[in-house]
């Protein structure tokens, strides 16, 4: 009885119809004006026009009316006020300053992948054939949005906002405690908090069918923009995600990912079970178990400043 869904999110950007585009060239469907979706869910990622690029509303769904009371009461014990209507709770996040929207529904299911026959050592699936992803003409599309990643000077109060007030729960927390990777899906994390010097969206992923697909689409939009590629392909050791991190044309970084950890027995998950904390005692861990280290604008992009002054012009820090 709690969260059960990442519904969608609304992204403020200068130029929204060059990001709608750039969805549209990479396999989203554009199913309203200012909305894109994927072949199994029509709103995934919605866009309107800001003076900023930011995150402007974060769209969950819930189990029950009795939890839309139960996450007004949290989160009025943490200050923040919220309006329940029928079967949808309003509020505006204390640090982050974008809508919140919990709905009681659910994420429509996705239809399973289209396997590829692989030849792995041993056992050969694939006979006399080329791999799909040889013979496959057009990259496959992204599936579903997955996470959001958010940076904040104050990470102590964005965790309590959502991990106390709405009830996200903790899968993996890295810097000591300070980052945290919170799911309401079985997904290992539908969030990440991480300290940054402004609060703004360092990411929002994708989930591709598979590494080639990851792949493929990554490598697609590289070839529209040379310099759009921020760090990939890897695989996480935190989610165990396979990984391709790329800049969106407002600037904002999305990832395509594959292959994240499910967790359907809280009791079953060990957090931290892989020893590793960016930063931590045994020395900083590289992003992934494989793949290349992240660069300095992973979690500083060029443009904080300018996200950190547009706030500040707006009161919102
Ligand atoms: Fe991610």
């Amino acid at each position: 009885m709690a969260l059960n869904g990442l519904l969608d999110i609304e992204l403020g950007v200068p130029n929204p119809d060059d990001l709608m585009d750039f969805w549209e060239r990479q396999g989203m469907i554009r199913t309203a004006d200012g909305v894109l979706g994927t072949a199994d869910r029509d709103v995934q990622l919605r866009v309107t026009e800001a003076g900023y690029r930011h995150m402007s509303e974060l769209h969950m769904s819930c189990e029950s009316e009795q939890d839309l009371t139960d996450i007004a009461g949290r989160i009025a014990d943490l200050g923040v006020e919220s309006q329940v209507v029928d079967t949808r709770l309003t509020c505006v996040d204390p640090v982050f300053h974008h809508r919140v929207v919990i709905d009681v529904t659910a994420p429509h299911p996705l239809t399973p992948s289209q396997h590829r026959a692989w030849n792995h050592a041993g056992e050969q699936t694939r006979t006399n054939a080329r791999a799909d992803a040889v013979t496959e003409e057009a990259p496959r599309p992204p599936r579903r949005l997955g996470h959001v990643v958010l940076g904040t000077p104050d990470p102590a109060k964005a965790y309590a906002f959502f991990f106390d007030g709405l009830g996200f729960k903790v899968s993996d927390q890295i810097l000591k405690g300070i980052a945290t990777f919170g799911r309401i899906e079985q997904d290992h994390h539908n969030l990440l908090i991480h300290p940054g010097p402004t609060s703004y969206i360092n990411h929002y992923a994708m989930e591709m069918d598979d590494i080639d697909a990851v792949g493929k689409a990554g490598q697609a939009v590289v070839g529209e923009r040379e310099d759009a590629s921020v760090v990939g392909v890897g695989r996480h050791y935190l989610g165990s995600n396979v990984f391709w991190y790329l800049t969106d044309p407002s600037g904002t970084m999305f990832e395509f990912f594959s292959d994240i950890d499910q967790i359907i027995d809280d009791d079953a998950w060990e957090r931290d079970h892989c020893r590793r904390d960016w930063g931590g005692a045994d020395g900083p861990a590289p992003l992934g178990v494989w793949g290349p280290p992240e660069p300095e604008v992973f979690f500083n992009p060029v443009d904080l400043p300018e996200i950190g002054a547009a706030r500040e012009a707006l009161g919102l820090d």
